[in-house]
């Protein structure tokens, strides 16, 4: 038997894995709307800041999992000035190299999530070489008052954030221009899946799964999208990449409905 196809029980939970995180997040409903209404009633009125909570609260539970080797990788290769999308509660923090990064500025828009992140800057001693932007990595003017360069970046990591911007198509050629030539875009993100019936229920469970998981889609190409040249905007005037090298997460299913792939492209 071939041991890359797992029993038909795995491949049943692999299938259903997503609805069970929509119940966890399901679960947590309530609670992040009486926690709202009782600390800052008026937040009630913006469907924004009230799922940047909902998210919250779910990521709480969710991101208790232990974090795979790959996303360590991700971040303990990064060095120079550091563009990081999206940390979260700065899991990320632990694994970079501090003889190596000289600053990293952490693009969190989840104020939610910015008092864990404060803390995890502190556990992990990286205060004096940390800038907290709060704002999308879309906003162009946010990023410059917070003093993110526009140019010369050595690393930007992204650790299952593209799923979630809202525009990937200027998001994801906009941060490869911030790079310098040699610089790397390290990433850990989950991707339309290569296998044909985890996709159509991928694009089933995508009707509801971006508004618990904060605008998450679970049917983005990414690892075909940061190679397409015409996406990428390619051309006369830009070279690509110089190296790619991109690998499928260890021991994961092929009928995972939230597939996930790493590494590094390195700007020509
Ligand atoms: C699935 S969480 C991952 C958090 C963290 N990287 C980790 O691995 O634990 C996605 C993160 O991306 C952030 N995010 C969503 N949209 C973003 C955007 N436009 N720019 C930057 N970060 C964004 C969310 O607030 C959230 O913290």
């Amino acid at each position: 038997m071939n041991s890359s196809v797992p029993p038909p029980n795995s491949r049943l939970w692999e299938y259903t894995f997503p609805s069970f995180l929509l119940g966890i997040s399901l679960i947590k409903l309530p609670q992040t709307t009486l926690k709202i209404l009782f600390s800052r009633p008026f937040d009630l009125l913006f469907f924004n800041r009230w799922s940047d909570e909902w998210f919250h609260q779910i990521w709480q539970l969710v991101s208790l999992k232990e974090q795979p080797e790959e996303k360590r990788l991700t971040a303990s290769g990064a060095k120079g000035t550091v563009i990081e999308l999206g940390p979260g509660f700065g899991p990320s923090l632990e694994f970079y190299d501090k003889s190596r990064v000289s600053h990293i500025y952490l693009v969190e828009p989840n104020y939610s999530l910015h008092d864990r992140l404060r803390e995890s800057i502190e556990k992990y001693g990286w205060q004096a070489k940390t800038t907290i932007v709060a704002c999308g990595i879309e906003d162009d003017a946010g990023l410059s008052r917070a003093g993110v360069p526009k140019a010369g970046v050595d690393t930007v990591v992204s650790i299952q954030v593209l799923c979630s911007v809202p525009t990937p198509e200027t998001i994801i050629p906009a941060l490869y221009r911030r790079l310098k030539s040699g610089g790397e875009l390290r990433i850990y993100e989950h991707i339309l899946s290569h296998e044909e019936t985890t996709r159509k229920l991928q694009k089933i469970y995508d009707f509801v799964w971006p508004y618990p998981f904060g605008g998450c889609r679970l049917v983005r190409p990414t690892d075909k999208l940061l190679v397409d040249e015409e996406f990428m905007g390619f051309s006369g005037t830009s070279s690509g990449w110089r190296d790619v090298v991109l690998d499928k997460v260890k021991g994961e299913s092929k009928y995972s409905c939230i597939p996930c792939f790493y590494g590094v492209l390195t700007k020509a």
